[in-house]
Formats: structure tokens, C-alpha cells, sequence
């Protein structure tokens, strides 16, 4: 199995360029199935959740090929509407290819993607959506069975803006005959690329970014090319790098626009953050000062997906910091592993605790989940000697080549056999 092994001390400086979001890539690749032709996706990330989502959507008949960085997928073969078992068991993105599936089939059979190390994940937001369309869909022995013939515009009100759902829910939608408006929609930024994606096919969709989503139902009218949007959570973990290492870095190819909580967390530990319309760059003070308070909310609340990032440097910066995860009950696996490299930490239910130390100590640690894993791999670059991170597979599920784009900026890491 392979590890991480990082070496403290080492400021990160130096500029990278953001790859493309992971969560905009899924959902739109699963919409690709909606497309009349061959569609080409530019600055697709070559992630471990992607190599699965090609592979699920192959074995729905999709004849899918690497072209350099553009992905390009032909929906035209596809004809099977059921998700291979194991694979969609795994990847909790399959559901994504609900929707899709069933406007493109009028039928759609996954298995239960179920939860996974951050919590249940459970679909009933999903599910509540599809049927307010028509769907009719029975849960049984963990097997997800949806009927779509005749699906019909609606009112859908999420009672909680899942971005997951607030997809699932534009998808099937277009295939419904008549306008449908989705309540209450998650605003995220991969949102609006999805809608951007749908209207370059002809579909008629609008007000992604807001909390209201309107789409009438029609026929896809063409295919297209599409670049996916720049990861701000890839771009976020190593801007929280810089601001924990005492670093300078650039990340080109971002929207600032799209980080406004995560710069004002990273001004307020004392970092000096520059940004244009499509740079940030953050120069860390020799040591973050205190954080008082970061509680995680749906966009453009602080963002889930940095919570263990700056946990990390919490635990390196000046006081005492609280941290609130309000969108998934039982993201602190890192808090445990963090505690071996001398972090100093409570944890009760949603709510951490962490009184930063100036330096950690270098161990053996394991990523639990994705954004746990590189957490880790910050924390050991503000630790004394070296730190061994094991449980790699699930960072690679959301950063292409992590040790890579972290030696570029001067940190000495490297994977190796564990
Ligand atoms: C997306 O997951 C992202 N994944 C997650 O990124 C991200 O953390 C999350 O949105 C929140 O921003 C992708 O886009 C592939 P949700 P999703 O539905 O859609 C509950 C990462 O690290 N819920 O907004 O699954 C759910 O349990 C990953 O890149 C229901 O109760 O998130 C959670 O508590 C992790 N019922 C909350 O809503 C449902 O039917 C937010 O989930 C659906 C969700």
C-alpha cells in the first residue's frame, strides 16, 4: 500500500495552477448521458473518482477516451440502466447518474450508494425529488429500482439545499414535460457550471446560484464542449498550506470570488491574501494567529470540504479555536490522528475544541477520508521530522497528484511502498 512521507520545516512558496473541481466534473459527466453527441470536457482532473464514474458510465454503454486533459464521452451506445453493484456501491457520486438515467431511459436501478467515513449520506432528499416529478421508485434489499415514463414539471422543496439532490433534481427535470422550479437549492459553484453545462446542450435552465431553480422540460438539441471549473477546495488546501507553514503561494486559474470565506478565515489568522479576477495568493505569518470560531455551512457559508484543513491549522496557530461542522455528523476522524502528532484537541458531536501548538511532531498517521488525508499531509509540513500518511487512496480521490503539486512548492514529500 502506498504512503506519504513529508518532511517538516519547509515553507511552501511558488505558484500552481488549479486543476479542475472534482464536484463539477461528476455531476456534469453523468449529465453528458442527456447529450446528443459526443461531448468533450476540458480540464477534467484525472482523479480516482472520475477513473470510477468513466467506468460506471461505460458499463452503461458510453464510449469514453482521455484526449490529453479533455475527457470525451459518447452517450450514443448507452442503453443500460443499471449501475454495476460493487462499483456504485463505492462511489458515492453514482448517484448522480439517477437523474440522468431516468431521463434519458425512463428507467434507472442503482444500488444504495450508502455512507461512507464522513457520515450516512443518506438520499431521501433525492429520492423526495425525483418522485415529486413522477418517478416512481421502490427501496428494497439496499436496491434503488426508478420508473420515469411519463414525468411531469413541478414545485420540488428540498428541506435541506443538498447539492447532491439540487443535481439530481435539474437532471430529471429536463426530461419532465413542463417547467419545474427546485426550492430551496444548494448554491454552490459546481451548480452553476452544471447549468452553464446544460444550456450549452440546449437545455433551457436557470437561476443556479440561487435558491431557486427553474428548468422546462425538452429534447436535447445539440452537444458541446465544456472546460470544467477550477477547484476551490484544491485551491483552499494549499492557500491553508502557506498560511500554516509561514509560505508564499499563488494559486492561478480561480475565481476568488468563489473563496470569500476561506480568504477571510485565512486574513483573520494573519495572512497577508492578494487577489485579481482569477489569482489568490496568501503569505503566511510565521505562525497563524488565533481563529476564534469556523463553522461550516452550505455556500457561501465556510465550506465542508475545508474543515480538516484548517483543524490542521488550528492546531498549529496561536490560541484557542471552535469549529463547528453543522453539514455532516462525523467529520473529525483527523482530530485522533492529529492528537498523535502532539495536536491538542476535544471533540464533542459537531463541535471541536483546539488549542493551537507551535509546532507538531512528526508520526505515522492515517487518512480516514479525503479531505482528513490532506489535512495530514499539512499538518506534517509544520511538524518536527518526518510523518508517514497512510490510507492514500482516498486522498488521490480528490487531488490528482498531491505529492506532486506540494514538492513544486517546495515541500520534500514524496509516496512511497508502506
Ligand atoms: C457534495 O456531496 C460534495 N460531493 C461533497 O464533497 C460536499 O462535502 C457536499 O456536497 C457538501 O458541500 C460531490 O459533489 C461529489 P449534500 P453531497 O447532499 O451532494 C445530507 C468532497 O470532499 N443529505 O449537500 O453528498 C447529508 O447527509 C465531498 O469533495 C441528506 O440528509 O452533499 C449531509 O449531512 C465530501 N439527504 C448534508 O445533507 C440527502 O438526500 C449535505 O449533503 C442528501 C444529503
Amino acid at each position: 500500500m502506498s504512503v506519504i512521507k513529508v518532511a517538516g520545516g519547509a515553507p511552501l512558496h511558488g505558484e500552481l495552477y488549479v486543476p479542475g473541481a472534482k464536484n463539477a466534473a461528476l455531476p456534469i459527466m453523468a449529465a453528458s448521458l442527456l447529450s446528443k453527441g459526443p461531448v468533450r470536457l476540458a480540464g477534467c482532473p484525472r482523479l480516482s473518482d472520475v477513473k470510477n464514474m468513466i467506468t460506471l458510465m461505460r458499463a452503461l454503454g458510453c464510449v469514453i477516451r482521455w484526449d490529453d486533459d479533455v475527457l470525451e464521452i459518447d452517450p450514443r451506445q448507452a442503453q443500460f440502466y443499471e449501475l454495476p453493484e460493487q462499483l456504485s456501491k463505492t462511489l458515492r457520486s453514482s448517484i448522480f447518474l439517477l437523474g440522468p438515467m431516468v431521463a434519458r431511459f425512463k428507467r434507472a436501478v442503482a444500488t444504495f450508494p450508502g455512507g461512507c467515513d464522513i457520515g450516512l449520506r443518506p438520499i431521501d432528499l433525492h429520492v423526495s425529488a425525483l418522485r415529486a416529478l413522477g418517478v416512481k421508485i421502490e427501496e428494497e434489499h439496499g436496491v434503488i429500482n426508478c420508473r420515469g415514463a411519463n414525468l411531469k414539471g413541478a414545485h420540488i422543496y428540498l428541506d435541506y439545499p443538498s447539492v447532491g439532490a439540487t443535481e439530481n433534481a435539474m437532471m430529471a427535470a429536463l426530461a419532465a414535460k413542463g417547467d419545474t422550479v427546485i426550492h430551496n437549492t444548494a448554491r454552490e459553484p459546481e451548480i452553476a457550471d452544471l447549468q452553464l453545462f446544460l444550456q450549452k446542450l440546449g437545455y433551457t435552465v436557470r437561476g443556479a446560484g440561487s435558491s431557486a431553480v427553474h428548468i422546462t422540460g425538452s429534447k436535447c438539441a445539440q452537444t458541446c464542449e465544456h472546460r470544467i471549473i477550477a477547484d476551490r477546495i484544491v485551491a483552499g488546501t494549499y492557500l491553508c498550506g502557506a498560511a500554516m507553514t509561514g509560505g508564499d503561494v499563488t494559486m492561478r486559474g480561480i475565481a476568488p470570488e468563489q473563496m470569500g470565506s476561506v480568504i477571510g478565515k485565512l486574513r483573520e489568522c494573519g495572512c497577508t491574501v492578494r487577489q485579481g479576477d482569477a489569482y489568490v495568493r496568501v503569505r503566511g505569518p510565521k505562525r497563524p494567529g488565533e481563529i476564534k470560531r469556523v463553522e461550516t455551512m452550505p455556500y457561501p457559508g465556510f465550506p465542508t470540504d475545508m474543515q480538516a484543513q484548517f483543524f490542521a491549522l488550528c492546531s498549529v496557530a496561536q490560541g484557542v479555536s471552535m469549529i463547528v461542522e453543522n453539514v455532516f455528523e462525523n467529520r473529525y476522524r483527523h482530530a485522533a490522528e492529529l492528537a498523535r502528532m502532539g495536536g491538542v484537541s476535544a471533540v464533542n458531536g459537531r463541535i471541536a475544541v483546539i488549542r493551537g501548538v507551535d509546532r507538531l511532531m512528526g508520526a505515522s498517521v492515517t487518512a480516514w477520508d479525503l479531505r482528513g488525508g490532506a489535512a495530514l499531509v499539512l499538518a506534517g509540513l509544520r511538524a518536527e521530522g518526518e510523518t508517514t500518511v497512510c490510507g492514500v487512496r482516498h486522498i488521490d480521490r480528490g487531488y490528482a497528484c498531491i505529492e506532486d503539486d506540494l514538492k513544486s512548492l517546495g515541500a520534500q514529500i514524496c509516496r512511497a511502498e508502506g
